[in-house]
């Protein structure tokens, strides 16, 4: 994402649902001289950030709250980056569109969206929303997979008026030590789940486990690794 948002010494950079702070972090060590703000909805993910920025004695990057318009006039930032947000807002197109308000003419939008999910983690949250009586996500609603499509961001792109949109494939390969890692992973990231599984009685739990584990030890390699292969789709263009 940062070689494809071109960032150089000096440039002023948007983190637009930044989390916990990547890829903002790693793009403030790029642009030196230059900074980076990184927005998001949620005040705990970037009270997480700015610790993490503190930690890395990072000078260049701030992390900010929001709640619907950015807090930035037009034509502000060198390069608008964006990795793993954009499915979540309740309208990707408008959201696009305020990106590339905020981006300088001749800035670079550069966004990253899960591909198709990995058939296995797919079951898995099938498994555990049926267990726990949460509903499956609406296929067009928010959601990590609603962007999967190859083409539908790069298209809502040029609809919010990019030029030269490119997209490019990110292999991830997510390796988890063993079976309790990967819980751990789940539940520390899947905050819906995480709250099912806290509220559900011991027997639903044990249940969600063996069904899970079953599914798990389909993939679980001899060393007792648990692997899912997926791809992210990296959208580009020019304002
Ligand atoms: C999966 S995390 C990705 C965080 C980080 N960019 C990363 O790649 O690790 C999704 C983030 O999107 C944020 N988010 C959800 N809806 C948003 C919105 N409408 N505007 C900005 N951020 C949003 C969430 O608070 C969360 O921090």
């Amino acid at each position: 994402m940062l070689d494809l948002a071109r960032l150089k010494d000096g440039d002023i950079v948007l983190d637009v649902a930044t989390g916990s702070g990547e890829p903002g972090l790693s793009a403030a060590r790029r642009v030196g001289k230059g900074k980076v703000i990184g927005l998001d909805i949620s005040q705990g993910m970037v009270g997480i950030a700015r610790e993490k920025a503190r930690a890395m004695r990072l000078k260049n990057y701030e992390a900010q709250v929001y709640s619907s318009e950015f807090p930035f006039g037009p034509d502000t930032f060198d390069a608008v980056i964006s990795r793993f947000g954009v499915m979540f807002f309740p309208d990707v197109l408008a959201g696009l569109r305020e990106m590339a308000r905020v981006l300088k003419p001749g800035g670079i939008l550069c966004v990253a969206v899960w591909g198709p999910q990995n058939e296995k983690a797919k079951s898995v949250i099938q498994v555990l929303n049926r267990t726990f009586g949460l509903p499956e996500a609406a296929p067009n609603g928010p959601g990590p997979f609603r962007c999967s499509d190859a083409g539908k961001t790069a298209s809502l792109m040029r609809r919010a008026g990019l030029h030269d949109v490119g997209q490019a494939e990110v292999a991830v390969h997510r390796a988890h030590s063993s079976v309790g890692q990967y819980w751990e992973y789940l539940l520390d990231t899947n905050l819906v789940i995480a709250e099912a599984f806290n509220k559900a009685s011991a027997e639903t739990r044990k249940e969600a486990k063996v069904k899970v584990n079953k599914i798990l030890g389909s993939i679980e390699e001899e060393s007792g690794k648990v692997v899912f292969d997926s791809i992210a789709l990296v959208s580009h263009g020019v304002k």
